[in-house]
């Protein structure tokens, strides 16, 4: 039984808090004592939108066009792998997508309190497991590096930080450029690592903790490791399936592809269309019993879920994965989706210039553990947020906020992540473990999931 006492939260940064003291008791934290004492900050969103000048004339519905005229139409995951990190013209690639003057927000950069209590979660499980080092702390995803900033300041006030690195996955050379600036002591010191054979990017953040960049989770050196990933499923490319009809009797599995307008003179639009046979991926994806009309599967989710299981296993750790999505039980999915300038907009039209995204099925990455994880949940941002005492956190913030709008700007913050008709519901949390510890967290259970 874990017995500790830890003060956490000295004064810090640009967004908050300061001291306050996290009590454990048999692992639980206890929260009333947290953030005794803390400063509030306003949310962060970023005031300039950086649009980098791609060069070249071919533009990506032109280049998709040239495609679909050269082979056919082509599968939803080509139109979405190569719409959102396409090396020149992918949307994720050269902008700032976020905040308000991007094309949409999310959990970290709404609040602090997000990455806080994910950094507690985070802090909690490994203190359990009586911190075994080195720790690699591995981000899939990280935008704009805020919420492995929270993560790695709370570190810091619970004096965590020794033995502890930094791996982030990421496939956006601009994006890479806004970790280093949220991470490192100074971003021009971020250093390109051409003669390494898995990471590109390296740096040293204020304190000391080492930052790595790769391009693939697998390429992240083996240790015992906690992985979180938020937003980064729903951003991988989908097959998307659907069972069509033969002559009132015959049924048949097709895959739906996207094929050129042709009634747009523009040249930005496309459409869908029904694979006329199985394709490749039909044969791949679709059990002939599926019990569905429609769905989508992500095939690079599996191999992440593959690799995450094998790094578990062999080198332990955990993982906690953050995404709106479902449980797979649904007749009929389509939830490939764009958005830009915080409206929900047609996937199909004008490709590189909107987020693309698909609904993530958390019971395909539960099925792809090879057996060799125990997982919890998914339960809902607001029960995992609210029983990770985020009204502790918003309190204590409060009380040392003096600025009337910031205060605004936090209890806003706090509705837009717990409000069931926002990120409340939509959102879940799920969690993994490597499957020799089942006995262990039944006695121990893992906070956020259990109440
Ligand atoms: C929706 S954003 C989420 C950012 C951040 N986790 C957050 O919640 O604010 C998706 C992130 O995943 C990155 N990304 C998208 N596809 C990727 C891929 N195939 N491999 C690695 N990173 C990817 C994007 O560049 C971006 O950093």
């Amino acid at each position: 039984m874990l017995n500790l006492k830890m003060f956490v939260f000295g004064k810090s940064m640009s967004r908050s808090v300061s001291a306050s003291r996290l009590l454990y008791h048999s692992s639980h934290i206890n929260f009333s004592n947290i953030f005794s004492s803390t400063n509030c900050s306003m949310c962060h969103f970023s005031t300039s939108s950086q649009t980098d000048i791609i060069p070249g004339a071919m533009t990506l519905p032109r280049y998709l066009n040239s495609v679909v005229k050269f082979k056919g139409p082509i599968s939803v995951f080509e139109y979405m792998r190569e719409a959102l990190t396409n090396p020149l013209h992918g949307y994720y690639m050269h902008n700032d997508v976020f905040g308000q003057s991007g094309d949409f927000i999310t959990s970290p950069e709404i609040n602090q309190m997000f990455g806080e209590l994910i950094s507690i979660w985070i802090a909690n499980e490994w203190m359990k497991l009586n911190k075994p080092k080195p720790l690699h702390l591995i981000e899939l995803g990280p935008g704009r590096g805020t919420m492995m900033s929270d993560i790695l300041r709370v570190f810091k006030k619970l004096n965590l930080l020794d033995n502890v690195s930094c791996h982030l996955v990421e496939a956006s050379p601009k994006m890479t450029r806004l970790q280093a600036k949220s991470l490192l002591i100074d971003p021009k010191t971020l250093n390109d690592e051409p003669n390494d054979t898995q990471c590109y990017c390296s740096g040293v953040t204020g304190d000391g903790v080492h930052v790595y960049w790769y391009n693939h989770f697998k390429s992240v050196p083996p240790a015992f490791s906690v992985v979180v990933a938020h937003e980064f499923f729903d951003a991988l490319p989908i097959h998307k399936f659907r069972i069509i009809l033969f002559q009132k009797t015959d049924k048949g599995w097709r895959e739906v592809l996207i094929d050129s307008d042709p009634t747009d003179l523009e040249g930005k639009r496309f459409r869908y269309v029904l694979s006329p046979s199985p394709t490749v991926a039909t044969k791949l994806f679709v059990k002939e019993s599926d019990p569905r009309c429609e769905f989508e599967v992500s095939p690079e989710s599996r191999i992440i879920m593959n690799e995450l299981a094998i790094r578990l296993e062999q080198f332990g750790g955990m993982a906690l994965i953050a995404d709106y999505g479902h449980d797979g039980s649904l007749p009929s999915v389509d939830t490939f989706r764009a958005y830009k300038g915080h409206k929900q907009i047609d996937p199909l039209y004008d490709p590189g210039s909107a987020d693309l995204t698909a609904d993530v099925d958390f019971s395909y990455l539960k099925n792809n553990t090879l057996n060799k994880l125990i997982s919890l949940g998914p339960i809902t941002q607001k029960e995992f947020l609210s029983r990770m005492q985020i009204g502790v956190r918003m309190k204590a913030l409060l009380e040392k906020c003096k600025d009337e709008e910031a205060k605004k700007s936090i209890v806003s913050g706090y509705n837009m992540m717990m409000d069931p008709e926002q990120m409340g519901e939509r959102f879940k949390f799920m969690c993994f473990f490597p499957g020799v510890l089942k006995d262990y967290l039944e006695k121990m259970p893992v906070a956020g999931f259990s109440s």
